[in-house]
């Protein structure tokens, strides 16, 4: 049977209060309608119509070609809404499978489990439902004494016992798709928000006889849709738990699970020990045996087995095996860190290799460059990279060691087993094994330190005397 996905998400969410349209907030760094397509894929959906309207460009521009659009200029209902459908599912038969845009927190095996026992029953349309203990704002299930569905009845359209029914609407149901077309021409907006609801499409289905089921998912937070920024901050706790609890029985240490931020996409290998206050974002992928923590804020960045880092900020990097990295370390865009390195302490590394076993201890930049193996830069030295006009190349070949606070400008070579020694500004080539010192040469005046004094001593009598 052909599953024909529909996403509602014209909407603008008022109630969110914000410049950015509801189903574009992001839940664990993903907007909420990615989620929602994240499923419909996860079920095999054999076609996803998103309907758009507020903010159509933002969420056409972010989906892509994961989906195809229906415009809905104006927002009059989510039954309006997912009449929208009608024409680019023309001549498709199956399941209508229609989800609203701000359901971040469903997933695939509840929307599975609807949909075989929609098909196993034969009924005509069938809502996931689920039993919460605060039912205020959604919509309320009235089944019959044989349990059937025969009605959803919004918050606002409620009598005062149907405010007490616990089990919800979470908005998402599946059809048969010709009933659903049929009935959603017979809706009609006399109820209390002036709208035409999708949810009336239940109760007209029941009415002319047809069977409709409600399938209640056994995890309530599924259910849960976003109106506001209190429900998004719960739906954040909720996914973020989830995902640290994938990551733990898949073998990861987390300290303190309601302190760290793993984004979906993440990958992290069993052993891995990660510690409080860490941020691990986009396409981030962790080796094993590694200690992430505390506080790294880590984004689309590879680390391999066995490396550390603590305190440090990484951006698009790639880091080998048995490094360390930081405290306090920031690795930007285009870092390439080999095995058994050493970033230390307040080192900025921009667009630059570094070859195994090569250290960076303390306190240095090092941008545009390529950093053979086994390579030492001392305390405070740093690549002069940029001119005011162009980014040029620092080239330190293996084995290379750069003494303390020498800088090295740009475009420059520093030869394989050359040593660059300490307080050196080097701005020619240093060839191979070859030793370099480019600074003031010291001079010694003896017993000057105490004259000097003196000095100062008798100025400051002076101005005294003077007051
Ligand atoms: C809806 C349901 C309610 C259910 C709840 C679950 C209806 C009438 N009510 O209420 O029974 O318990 O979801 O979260 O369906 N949208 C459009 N076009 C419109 C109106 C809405 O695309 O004209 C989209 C919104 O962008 C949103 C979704 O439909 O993604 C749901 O709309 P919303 O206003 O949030 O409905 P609720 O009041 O939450
Ligand atoms: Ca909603």
């Amino acid at each position: 049977m052909r599953i024909l996905g529909i996403v509602l998400a014209a909407g603008q969410g008022k109630r969110m209060k914000s410049k950015l349209y509801k189903v574009m907030h992001p839940v664990c760094g993903k907007p909420l309608v990615g989620h929602v397509v994240d499923v419909l894929d996860e079920v095999n959906a054999d076609r996803k119509v998103v309907i758009v309207g507020h903010g159509a460009e933002t969420v056409k521009a972010y989906l892509g070609d994961r989906a195809e659009y229906a415009m809905q200029a104006e927002q009059l209902g989510t039954g309006h809404a997912a009449m929208q459908a009608e024409a680019l599912l023309e001549g498709e038969d199956g399941i209508a499978l229609i989800t609203t845009g701000d359901t971040p927190l469903i997933s695939a095996d509840s929307l599975g489990a609807m949909i075989r026992q929609h098909i196993e029953s034969g009924a005509s349309a069938s809502v996931l439902t689920a039993m919460v203990d605060q039912p205020f704002g959604y919509g309320r299930i009235v089944r019959n004494a044989d349990g059937l569905v025969t009605a959803i009845v919004e918050q606002k359209d409620c009598t005062p016992e149907q405010q007490w029914i616990r089990e919800i609407n979470t908005g998402i149901g599946c059809f048969d798709k010709h009933k659903l077309f049929q009935a959603l021409k017979q809706l009609k907006n006399d109820n209390a928000q002036r709208e035409y609801l999708l949810t009336d499409v239940f109760g007209i289905l029941a009415e002319q006889g047809d069977k409709v089921l409600g399938y209640c998912t056994a995890d309530a937070t599924e259910g849960m849709g976003i109106n506001d920024r209190v429900q998004l901050s719960e739906a954040e706790r909720v996914m973020r738990g989830r995902i640290n609890r994938r990551h733990m029985l898949n073998g990861v240490t987390i300290i303190d699970p309601s302190n760290t931020y793993i984004e979906k996409e993440v990958q992290i290998g069993a052993d891995t020990v990660v510690y409080p206050g860490t941020f691990l974002r986009g396409v981030t992928v962790i080796g094993e045996d590694c200690m992430i923590g505390p506080h790294a804020d880590m984004t689309n960045t590879v680390v391999r087995n066995g490396t550390t880092v603590q305190h440090s900020v990484l951006t698009d990097a790639t880091v080998g095996e048995e490094t360390a990295i930081g405290p306090f370390a920031y690795l930007r865009p285009g870092s390439r860190i080999g095995n058994q390195v050493k970033i230390g302490d307040f080192v900025e590394i921009k667009n630059a290799e570094l070859g195994d076993g090569t250290k960076v201890s303390h306190l240095s930049y090092v941008g545009d460059a390529v950093v053979g193996k086994n390579v030492n830069i001392g305390c405070g030295a740093i690549t002069v990279n940029y001119d005011g006009y162009n980014k040029n190349i620092t080239e330190i070949c293996d084995d290379a060691f750069v003494g303390s606070n020498v800088n090295l400008i740009a475009p420059v070579r520093i030869g394989e087993g050359a040593y660059v020694v300490a307080g050196s500004t080097i701005t020619h080539e240093v060839p191979a094994g070859d030793l370099a010192i480019a600074r003031e040469r010291q001079t010694n005046k003896p017993g000057y330190a105490d004259k000097l004094r003196q000095r100062f001593k008798a100025i400051k009598a002076k101005k005294q005397e003077s007051k």
